[in-house]
């Protein structure tokens, strides 16, 4: 399986929506796998399609030490249960290698997305689950978890990855 190549933010391919999968077949599970490889790969939790210049709404994880416990969302969506309720976590995102910001999020929220095969699930996840699906349906919007960063820290992040891509030419 081909490992993909990993957008490294500022890259304006980051900002591009995704659209909906609507066909459920051989080539979007390929996706899914060459996705996972890339993902473990790079020691990551969460991959979303956009990272991977992809735009379907496609989102691989795993959140498990042991590396065993793969999930697949297509298609995901959320609903806020509870915006008064916030979850404080560091996030980190393959495309923004080396960052680590600490961010809040709502804690309540019930998911809506189709597994590999096309079927409608909704859930309610807890802890970790709950910011990283988060984190990944905003890779699919175009968002990036610097935006919830102030301006300054924004710029300062934006330039030291410059420079670094600069330097790997
Ligand atoms: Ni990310």
């Amino acid at each position: 399986m081909p490992k993909l190549n990993i957008l490294i933010y500022p890259d304006p391919r980051l900002r591009i929506k995704a659209e909906k999968v609507t066909k459920f077949d051989k080539c979007l599970e390929n996706l899914v796998n060459n996705m996972f490889e890339t993902m473990y790969s790079a020691d990551g939790i969460g991959l979303a399609a956009t990272q991977v210049d992809i735009h379907k709404q496609v989102v691989v994880m795993d959140l498990s030490e042991e590396r065993n416990s793969p999930k697949v969302f297509i298609n995901p969506q959320f609903t806020v249960k509870d915006d008064k309720s916030l979850y404080s976590c560091t996030e980190g995102c393959l495309s923004i290698p080396g960052f680590h910001e600490e961010i809040s999020r709502p804690e309540k929220i019930i998911v809506n997305y189709q597994d590999i095969n096309g079927k409608f699930i909704t859930e309610e996840p807890e802890g970790l689950l709950t910011v990283c699906y988060q984190h990944e349906v905003d890779h699919l919007n175009g968002k990036l978890f610097v935006d919830y960063l102030s301006p300054l820290k924004r710029s300062r992040i934006k330039k030291k990855l410059e420079i670094e891509r600069k330097k790997e030419f």
